[in-house]
Formats: C-alpha cells, structure tokens, sequence
C-alpha cells in the first residue's frame, strides 16, 4: 500500500497542511516540537481510527479549534482510495471514498500500517501487555475471526470476575463462564502458537540484516495450557487448580489474557540481558515481522518508524536503511536525516 497524500487540518500542532508522499523510503525532519510524530500519528489514525499513543480523540483535536480532519489518498495496487476522517469532541466519523465505514476493521483493510514508537524500546521490558497487544493487533488483521475469539473470550472474563466477586458465588454459574473460557481460549491459543512460530523465521533473518551478525534468536510462547494433551480436560484442570486463589483474590488469575512471548538472543532475554540497542533491534524486527507474512504486494503494510534511528550507532543505521530499502513504504522521523533517494519532508517549528 502507498499513502500518496495527506492532509491534515487542526490536527494537534497542525492548523493546516498537506504531504505529498513517495514510494520506498519517506524521511520526516524538523526539530524537536516541529509535529514530526504528529504526522506519523495522523499516518497511524488512518488504519485503526485511533492514535498509538493511547489517548482520546480530544487531546488530538488543535487546542483552538473544535475539530480535526484528516484527507488522504491511499493506493492498493491500481485501487485508489480516499480516505476522511472527521474527529469531533462527540465523536469521529470514517468516510471512504464517499461511503460511511462503521467497523474500524473494514477501515483496517484499506490502510495496513506497522508501527515503531519510541516507547518500543521497552517492549521486553515492559508490561506482558504490550507483547499480547503486539499478538492481538497483527492476527485481528489478519484473521478477523481471532478479534471475535478475543471479544467473545473477553466478555466471557468479565462475566467471570463479577462472579468471583460476588457475595454468594454461584458455582453453576462459575462452572459455566469457566467453560465458556475454555472454549474460546483454544482458537486462541492456536492461533498464537502458529503466528509466533511463523514469525520466529523471519525474526531470524531481519535481525540478521540489522545487525548483520548471525544472532541466535528465538521467540517462544508457553500457553497456560500444555496443548500436547487433552485441552478441554487440561484446560478446566488448570483452572480448577487455581480457583481456590481466584476466590480468595476475586479475579481469574490464569487464561490467555495473562499469557505472555519472550524472546531470547543468544540464549539470553532480551528484556534482561540485551543492551538498549539490542531490545531496539530486535522490538523493531519483531514490529516490522508481519510485513512478511503477506504475500500480496499490493496489500503490503505502510511502515511508520518515528524516532528509531535514536542510539543506533552508525554501522547499525547503514544496515537499517539499506533493509528499509526494500519495502514498498515507509516513513521515518528524525531530527535531522538525509538518505539518498528518499523523499525529504522537512517540518519547521
Ligand atoms: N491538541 C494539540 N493542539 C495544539 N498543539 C498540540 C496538540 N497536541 C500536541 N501539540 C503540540 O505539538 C507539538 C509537536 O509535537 P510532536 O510530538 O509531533 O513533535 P516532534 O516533532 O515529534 O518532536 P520530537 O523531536 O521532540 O519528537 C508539541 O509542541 C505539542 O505541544
Ligand atoms: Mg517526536
């Protein structure tokens, strides 16, 4: 996919403006405070209709206005789509050429977007949440089904928790939601161990490029549930097994929604072990990996990388940009960087 243009009106920093894009690489330079991020953002906003940085529509709208838009031409191949995005304090409205989009995951299909933040860095560090995130993002687009498992599996949770809270707890009702879990763990858990299994050859190679030294690198997911036996029995067992804790705290300790990835570089975690720069090679190969699994060109996802050059010494830039070469799209912020051939969009304060 190719984001040809965009426009961004009253969007944070931005009163008014529009980008016109290339393929390959498009670099996004300005000092610090210029709306560099800004635009990665407005670039992010078109695939999920949401921002990556975690907050409401509201904070995103210019401070002195009502309103925010955003208009952009997206190319699929020889399909051309445009894109408006109307975000209001009441809320926001999709259009696609024209017609209303009401499911964020049909938006989703016309603009794929990877995404490097700065705090990616932290992702073996940080909270298991971010890494399930990182799972849940990339197989809902990928496998739609997979969004009603988590939804379904979801709600099954809450249901269960406001049992577990209860005064008299009701076991039938306890029995029942548990199964409910059980069910909708199991695509789930399928559908993860694949993804990470495919992604871990990939894994291998991209931070081979990055680093350009033969790395052991692996990723691993242990499920709650050993999946070799037999899962309906195992699974109900494991939550037998720790029901007496859920009572006593209230909440259901165990299932997929606790469950995490790691990943090991040369035997060791990299959340413990790897230097800065290694966790942000490696958070990086594993955020550029889904570009991989598709195969069709034209549906190839739009690569934003704000900020990823920072701490990288120079060797490691060079093999960074020589990789970056090779996808249909991308976009990179910095401070201050030229590459040769790339579009150079540079932003004043
Ligand atoms: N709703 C808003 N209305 C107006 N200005 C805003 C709004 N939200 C954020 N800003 C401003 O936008 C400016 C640019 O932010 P941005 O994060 O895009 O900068 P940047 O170019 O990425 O900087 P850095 O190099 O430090 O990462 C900030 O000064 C911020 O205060
Ligand atoms: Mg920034």
């Amino acid at each position: 996919m190719i984001v040809k243009s965009i426009s961004v009106r009253n969007f944070r920093n931005h009163t008014s403006k529009t980008f016109e894009f290339g393929e390959g690489i498009n670099v996004i330079t300005g000092p610090n405070a210029s709306g560099k991020t800004n635009i990665a953002e407005a670039i992010y906003y078109l695939s999920l209709a949401r921002s990556f940085r975690g907050v409401d529509d509201e904070e995103i709208i210019n401070d002195k206005t009502e309103y925010s838009q955003i208009d952009a031409t997206v190319l699929e191949g020889q399909i051309k789509r445009n894109i408006r995005i109307l975000i209001t304090k009441k809320g926001r409205s999709v259009l696609v050429n024209g017609k209303k989009v009401s499911k964020i995951s049909d938006l989703a299909k016309s603009v794929n977007v990877l995404l490097f933040e700065p705090k990616d860095v932290m992702l073996f560090r940080g909270s298991p949440k971010e890494r399930r995130n990182f799972l849940d993002i990339n197989l809902s687009k990928q496998f739609p089904i997979y969004l009603d498992y988590i939804s379904r599996y979801e709600k099954a949770l809450r249901q269960r928790n406001e049992i577990l809270k209860s005064q008299n707890v009701d076991e039938k009702l306890l029995e029942a939601s548990t199964e409910l879990l059980v069910k909708y763990a199991g695509p789930i858990i399928n559908y993860r161990a694949m993804f990470v299994k495919d992604i871990n050859d990939i894994l291998i190679k991209i931070t081979r490029t990055l680093t350009g030294v033969k790395e052991k690198i692996e990723i691993s997911y242990r499920p709650f549930v050993n999946m070799s036996g037999d899962y309906q029995k195992d699974a109900l067992a494991a939550f037998n097994r720790s029901l007496e804790n859920d009572l006593r705290h209230k909440a259901t300790s165990i299932g997929v929604h606790r469950e995490d990835i790691s990943v090991s570089l040369n035997g060791k975690e990299i959340g413990a072990y790897g230097s800065q720069g290694e966790n942000r090679l490696v958070a990086l190969a594993l955020k550029l990996s889904p570009y991989f699994m598709i195969t069709d060109k034209d549906k190839k996802p739009v690569v934003v990388l704000d900020d990823v050059m920072s701490e990288l010494d120079k060797n490691h830039k060079e093999h960074l940009i020589n990789f970056l070469r090779k996808f249909e799209q991308v976009f990179i912020t910095d401070t201050k960087l030229e590459i040769e051939g790339a579009t150079q969009i540079e932003l004043n304060k």
